[in-house]
């Protein structure tokens, strides 16, 4: 098979440092390398082809349904976690249908509904936080997006069963906190259970507990029949598939776990990142600050949503340091030609959102962090592109959007917080995600001295 620009480093040294250090791994191929290049890092026959330039991204992930294929096989790294049945396993027809039921639960005007709840839950979490003491952001801030998520997947947030199903799914995914333990994911001849005191036999437990709560709760759906109710589960529980058959425990189990994880992990951290850089670059704040009290003292979410800085602050975020590096596996299935180099069906290729955030020609100086690159000019959908494109595109990106606005417009305007480490935040693996090394750890010096109650919004 003819492979463009192969990396020629022994394939298990390529792949321990893109385990341990996939920012330098990616950085070192792209100085080579910069527009596509062939790593030998993972499964798929050993090989993957990086796609880092805007025009091939868009070649790709337009025609994913017919030069390229996005085959759920190619996520298998993710089955231990998200089972045989998530959407992001299934393709073709079954995976578009799939879609199709989803999505309605995501989109923008649905989103709406959950303002208030994301303002409220934020100054619970964060009026709770001890004064003076050092806290790690990203924790905090994982607790509001797991309840979000929890509210729009269950459509409930509080009870016995919910504050389990949060322990434990926290516990569960701090398995892979580090780039060593994410080493799991990587190598499945590790995924041994050597007992609840190693790594893999505690996800292992971990998983079943959540299970065990998952399948309760499918079990009382059942039993309730409620069709008042219009979370995901229920939708889930009211559809059939191409047969006309219900959609079975299990199938119903791996999609919520599939929206429980990508739907809080991911915005937790984009979350935590933002944090970071508006404390790190005062007069950053000071912008997001001086724009959000343009709003007034009880803003409604619509109109934080649209604030214009605060949207450029939060693409800024996610273009520096993308949560998801890669896009998932689209896989070539005729002869084709992409930036002059040939590629044969089969070959399995992915759009690098990382590098082609880093690109020079479109981010002048771009390890500096500057908003206002997104005020002075617009970036097509594959050279800004943190939620992927095409038939797999990010089916929570209006959610994540929403909540990191709201959330960190909360923040901004109740909490005095400052930086307990002035050290660099360096972004390192967190599973198959880049999220800030230490976890942003933050001291609460008080309440911002011109609001005496907590802002709540007022609803639209
Ligand atoms: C800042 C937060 C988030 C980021 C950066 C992010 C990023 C991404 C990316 C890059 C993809 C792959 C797209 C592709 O291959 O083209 C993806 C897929 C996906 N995301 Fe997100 N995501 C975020 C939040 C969420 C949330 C809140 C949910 C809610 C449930 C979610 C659910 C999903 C699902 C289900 C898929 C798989 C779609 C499929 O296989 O068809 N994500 N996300």
């Amino acid at each position: 098979m003819q492979l463009p620009n192969l990396i020629s480093t022994p394939p298990i040294v390529q792949r321990f440092r893109w385990i341990a250090d996939p920012v330098g791994y990616m950085e070192t191929a792209a100085q080579k390398y910069p527009d596509i290049f062939t790593a030998q890092i993972i499964g798929f026959g050993g090989t993957l082809v990086f796609v880092n330039h805007p025009q091939a991204i868009q070649e790709i992930l337009t025609n994913d349904r017919k030069k390229f294929t996005s085959p759920g096989e190619s996520s298998k790294i993710l089955q231990p976690l998200l089972g045989d049945y998530s959407v992001v396993m299934l393709d073709g027809n079954r995976h578009k249908r799939r879609r199709q039921l989803l999505m309605p639960s995501f989109h923008g005007d649905r989103m709406r509904a959950y303002g208030d709840l994301i303002c409220n839950l934020t100054t619970k979490v964060f009026d709770q936080l001890p004064q003076n003491q050092p806290f790690s952001a990203r924790n905090a801030l994982q607790e509001i997006s797991l309840q979000v998520i929890l509210q729009t997947v269950f459509g409930l947030y509080e009870g016995e069963r919910c504050q389990q199903l949060k322990q434990m799914l926290a516990s569960m995914l701090d398995v892979f906190k580090s780039p060593l333990s994410s080493s799991f994911l990587f190598f499945p001849f590790l995924q041994k259970d050597l007992g609840a005191w190693s790594p893999w036999g505690h996800f292992i437990r971990q998983r079943q507990q959540v299970d065990e709560l998952l399948y309760t709760e499918i079990a009382e759906r059942r039993q309730q029949e409620n069709t008042e109710r219009i979370d995901i589960l229920s939708l889930l529980m009211s559809a059939e598939d191409d047969d006309g058959k219900p959609l079975t425990d299990k199938e119903l189990r791996d999609e919520l776990m599939t929206l429980l994880f990508a739907g809080h992990e991911t915005t937790a951290t984009a979350m935590a990142w933002a944090l970071y850089w508006m404390h790190h670059l005062p007069e950053v704040k000071e912008k997001l600050i001086e724009e959000i009290n343009t709003l007034g003292d009880s803003p409604d979410p619509m109109s934080i949503f649209r604030l214009p800085y605060l949207t450029a602050f939060c693409n800024e975020t996610l273009r520096i340091y993308p949560v998801a590096m890669l896009t998932f596996v689209r896989e070539v299935q005729e002869p084709l030609e992409l930036l002059g180099h040939k590629l044969e069906p089969g070959t399995p290729v992915m759009g690098c959102i990382y590098l082609v955030h880093q690109r020079e020609d479109l981010y002048p100086q771009p390890k500096q962090f500057k908003p206002e690159r997104f005020l002075e000019r617009q970036f097509s959908p594959y050279e800004f592109m943190p939620f992927g494109g095409g038939v797999r595109r990010c089916m929570g990106e209006a959610l994540a959007i929403f909540e990191m606005k709201l959330v960190l417009a909360t923040i901004v305007s109740n909490y005095q917080l400052e930086l307990a480490d002035k050290n660099l935040e360096k972004p390192c693996r967190r599973g198959v995600t880049l999220a800030p090394g230490n976890g942003v750890k933050m001291v609460m010096t008080g309440r911002r001295a011109n609001k005496e109650s907590p802002l709540v919004m007022a609803s639209n």
